[in-house]
């Protein structure tokens, strides 16, 4: 019996040294959450490895390596990327599902892809599957796959997590393919998401879309029943909590700190993406230092942005937006011996993220959707009996666990400026209290924690389907 997980993405990297290519396998959430699944499966990955490879013996090197770590790659040509990656999933189904309608562009060949690559998938993951395994499938890229399988295999069971927000029904409908969509995750066991709130508007589509028979967790089929959960997904809470207990870590953290000046540092870091409510979060700064040059001088913001999907116009030009802000404020407050915004685009790895948790006064996470958030939860696992604030948007799904936050309507300038405020001006014990307090809740929901009650679950309710034929 295996457990075989299908994501859109492998999480791995591809670099190439010289002539010779290297797989390396990612510490990301989700494959950590699952790395330290205790089972007696063994686990296997389906997925795109993130890069087009034309030359045949190349690809003959990678795709042993990969086998070789049950990874199995699903290729994608230049215009499955275009088509499927960039346009439906990114341009159609990413802003719908975080209320962006205003950004969705839509053409009838992005729908042609994305079914398309959702059957490439099903016939990769056809390869490896034997009746009795676990198939666990992520995301919005692939919601047409658990139908796809089901078709095939019945006796498997299939499960589907939903990471980013699933939008209220009046939005939703607006859809062209609503319908498919729903079906397509109906031929799941499981259908899961990081909040009620998500669970709730996906039970009311389908109620009101397909006008099946739905109760407040479970959609009757025929002959089966589809459960409908919230499980929140976690991080890997010893990992970022013991990260100060590593020297080179630790030595990182001090040096930058000395870097950073003696001013307050406040600390925020996103990919790249318009959800993120980035450009709202750079004028509530600005703002603020407009209205409180006390500060000026003594309060920086450090921002890192991961590059992400910058082929998709509205992404390149968000870039572009963020650089002539960053420009302005900087141009407009910096002096010789300060720089109000420290702004890094690239991605940051575990070690040097864990630093800047660690030196960081305040988090600033205001995205303006967000399934859940992890940021948010790495910055409060990192602090080991120090102080900090987090100030955490209420449309991050996060924001029901980490609830002690100073919570901020994230499209608030004014909000914002004040939070920034009274996070600045928290005394140090009222820190320590909050910080503790949210700790608790995340070192008990952890990534592990996470996967296990989702693979329990799923594994439950096939038991009661097969008591039901
Ligand atoms: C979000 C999505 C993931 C996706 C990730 C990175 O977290 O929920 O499915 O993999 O963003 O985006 P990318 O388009 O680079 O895979």
């Amino acid at each position: 019996m295996k457990l075989i997980i299908i994501a859109n993405r492998l999480p791995l990297t591809i670099v190439q040294e010289k002539e010779e290519y290297k797989v390396i396998p990612s510490t990301g959430g989700l494959s950590t959450g699952l790395d330290s699944l205790e089972t007696k499966m063994d686990k296997h990955w389906v997925g795109w490895p993130g890069m087009y490879i034309d030359d045949c013996k190349e690809k003959e090197v990678i795709d042993e390596q990969l086998e070789e770590q049950n990874f199995h790659p699903v290729y994608l040509s230049p215009d499955q990327i275009e088509n499927y990656y960039e346009g439906y999933s990114n341009s159609v189904l990413w802003p719908l599902c975080h209320y962006f309608s205003n950004h969705m562009r839509y053409e009838n060949k992005y729908w042609e892809a994305y079914k398309e690559v959702n059957s490439l998938f099903c016939e990769a993951a056809l390869e490896i599957i034997e009746p009795g395994d676990i198939v666990w499938v992520q995301d919005y890229q692939l919601m047409l796959l658990p139908k796809m399988l089901r078709d095939r295999t019945p006796d498997i069971s299939i499960g589907y997590f939903h990471h980013i927000p699933f939008p209220s029904y009046e939005l939703f409908r607006g859809l062209p393919e609503r319908a498919e969509i729903l079906n397509g995750l109906l031929g799941a066991d499981l259908v899961a998401f990081h909040t009620h709130n998500y669970m709730r508007h996906f039970i009311s589509a389908v109620y009101r879309v397909l006008k099946l028979d739905c109760q407040l967790d479970e959609i009757q089929m025929d002959r089966r029943v589809v459960d409908v959960d919230a499980f929140p997904m976690g991080i890997n809470y010893d990992m970022f909590h013991d990260a100060l207990l590593n020297q080179e870590i630790k030595d990182n953290a001090e040096e930058l700190r000395v870097s950073f000046g003696s001013g307050k540092l406040i600390l925020s870091v996103d990919r790249l993406d318009y959800s993120k409510g980035i450009m709202i979060r750079l004028r509530s700064f600005e703002e603020f230092l407009e209205n409180h040059p006390e500060y000026i001088g003594k309060v920086s913001l450090v921002m890192i942005v991961a590059p992400s999907r910058d082929n998709v116009d509205i992404y390149a030009e968000l870039k572009n937006e963020i650089d002539m802000k960053v420009g302005a404020i900087n141009g407009k407050y910096s002096s010789i011996d300060w720089t109000p915004v420290y702004y890094f685009y690239r991605a940051f790895g575990f070690e040097e993220l864990a630093a800047l948790y660690h030196i960081a006064d305040i988090a600033l996470v205001t995205p303006l959707r967000d399934g859940m958030n992890l940021v948010a939860k790495e910055y409060v696992a990192t602090k080991r009996g120090e102080p900090g604030v987090l100030i955490l948007s209420e449309m991050a799904g996060a924001s029901i666990e980490l609830s002690d936050a100073i919570i901020v309507n994230p499209t608030d300038i004014k909000e914002i400026e004040s939070a920034i405020l009274q996070a600045l001006e928290m005394p140090a014990e009222e820190q320590l209290e909050t910080i503790t307090v949210m700790q608790k809740i995340i070192s008990t929901q952890t990534v592990k924690q996470w996967a296990k009650d989702f693979i329990e679950e799923l594994t439950g309710i096939k038991s009661k389907n097969d008591a039901l034929q």
